[in-house]
């Protein structure tokens, strides 16, 4: 059994004396693939992603069961930046501003060719490790080629891809160009299953296939669906141990108490400074709530934690930016001494947005588009005395929690501001039932279990 993905379970870091020091990743793969482990020869194959993880393959320092590939940075940073980051990720999320973007020129043919070369790098290692008949699972956008490539190396193995982003509508993914487009689909064809996370995404892709190479699916690959759930014993143990307490602590403190004395109500969202995430209209939904409806003022905090990601992409540094600049100005416009209405923390603290959790009155998950959203899943898992969603229809979560949400379109930041209303206002007992029906769907299908229904739908 294999497993192959851009981001691996283990990432290294090389401090000043030359030591380099291993930290484990989390996420649904990571547990999903300990339930096999390494000792039952399974292999996860990765790319080196900073000079730790570079230095590490340098000394072959080495996980058991994780194989590292050091691809050439310049190329890395064309496949991973270039073409998977700010294309195949735009095209799904539907991100560009299309009166000036995309272009596909010279320089995205260059980049194109490298991320060509990284997805045959994985091909080439997964050929060499895979023994005869074993499974391959391949994740995501950044490797859609793998698959294609490995049948043609390997015609013994049985392959599975899997696409963790949603997939886009038919008009949207023929932006890209016609040739690009059709390796993209081909590529992933090349497996004998392509799953995904929700059906929705599904149907987006053998539309596509429809759509952009006419006879469609081919009878060899078998399309699949399986909707990752959390983790819910781990995350009701994590979330009780002493440095989550600590933190709560710290964050009722930072939120403080209403004039009449009451603990304030919070908003609580917890994502990666995601374009795809839309922050910046969930601040300006929580402004004009504080506008529309003053009885708020002093009586609620936007607990809003932004962490870093991809700020290698302009892009993404200015949407980092925004974020800063319209929590400061919401604060320095209606804060007041004794009240902070937005309080952003953009370091990543894993123990912090479990106490986040577990204090929130609503829950404020609005993305653009995203293929499921852990955190809407996570958040009524953990929280204490049940906490409202505030749930994007653009989310793959929404297929199953949606009925127990407050459900917004993400553009409609009057309609979103008057779904965070509603769900401040609604009564505890209600919030609490809803809770634990949404906690009951959330966690239908662990990740254990939804790693291991890929391996059993890959069967021969
Ligand atoms: C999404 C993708 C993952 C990716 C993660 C973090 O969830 O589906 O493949 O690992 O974002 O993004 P990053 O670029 O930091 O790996």
């Amino acid at each position: 059994m294999l497993v192959a993905s851009n981001r691996g379970p283990v990432s290294y870091t090389l401090d000043e004396k030359g030591e380099l020091t291993a930290k484990r990743g989390g996420g649904g793969l990571v547990s999903g693939l300990s339930a096999i482990g390494p000792e039952a020869g399974a292999v996860w194959v990765c790319s080196a992603l900073g000079d730790g993880d570079r230095e590490a393959v340098r000394r072959g320092v080495s996980e058991p069961g994780v194989r590292m590939l050091d691809i050439d940075a310049a190329t890395h940073a064309d496949a991973y930046n270039g073409v998977a980051n700010s294309v195949l990720w735009f095209v799904h999320h539907m991100l560009y501003q299309t009166p000036l973007e995309p272009v596909f020129d010279g320089e995205f043919r260059r980049q194109w060719a490298s991320y060509e070369a990284y997805n045959r790098a994985f091909a080439l290692a997964l050929a060499e490790e895979a023994a005869q008949d074993a499974a391959v699972l391949v994740q995501d956008y950044h490797l859609v080629l793998v698959p294609r490539m490995l049948r043609e190396l390997r015609p013994d193995l049985r392959i599975g891809h899997f696409s963790h982003t949603p997939w886009a509508p038919v008009e949207y993914f023929r932006l890209l160009p016609d040739d690009i487009a059709a390796k993209v689909l081909r590529g992933i064809l090349g497996a004998d299953r392509a799953a995904f996370l929700t059906q929705r995404w599904a149907d987006a892709f053998t539309e596509c296939c429809h759509a952009v190479l006419g006879p469609g699916i081919p009878s060899g690959t078998r399309i699949g669906v399986h909707g990752l759930g959390a983790d819910a014993d781990f995350l009701r143990e994590r979330s009780h141990e002493p440095d989550v307490g600590e933190r709560m602590a710290a964050l009722r403190e930072q939120i403080g108490t209403a004039p009449d004395g009451t603990p304030r109500r919070t908003i609580v969202r917890v994502d990666r400074t995601e374009l795809s995430k839309n922050i910046v209209r969930g601040l300006l939904a929580y402004r004009q709530l504080l506008e529309d409806r003053p009885e708020w003022r002093e009586r609620v905090v936007h607990v809003a934690f932004a962490y870093p990601s991809r700020q290698d992409l302009a892009v993404y540094r200015d949407y980092t930016a925004e974020v800063r600049r319209l929590a400061d100005e919401i604060n320095s416009r209606y804060g007041t001494p004794g009240w902070t209405p937005v309080v952003l923390h953009v370091k990543d603290d894993f123990a912090r947005s479990l106490a986040a959790y577990r204090l929130a009155d609503v829950a404020l998950v609005n993305p653009i588009r995203d293929g499921m959203n852990l955190v809407a899943k996570e958040v009524p898992v953990v929280s204490d005395e049940g906490c409202v969603l505030v749930l994007s229809r653009e989310a793959g979560a929404y297929e199953e929690l949606g009925e127990d949400s407050v459900v917004v379109n993400p553009y409609d930041v009057g309609g979103t501001a008057v779904a965070l209303h509603e769900a401040l206002e609604m009564p505890l007992g209600e919030r609490a039932e809803r809770t634990k029906r949404l906690a009951a769907a959330a966690t239908a299908l662990p990740p254990t279990r939804w790693f291991l229904s890929q391996l059993d739908a890959l069967a021969p």
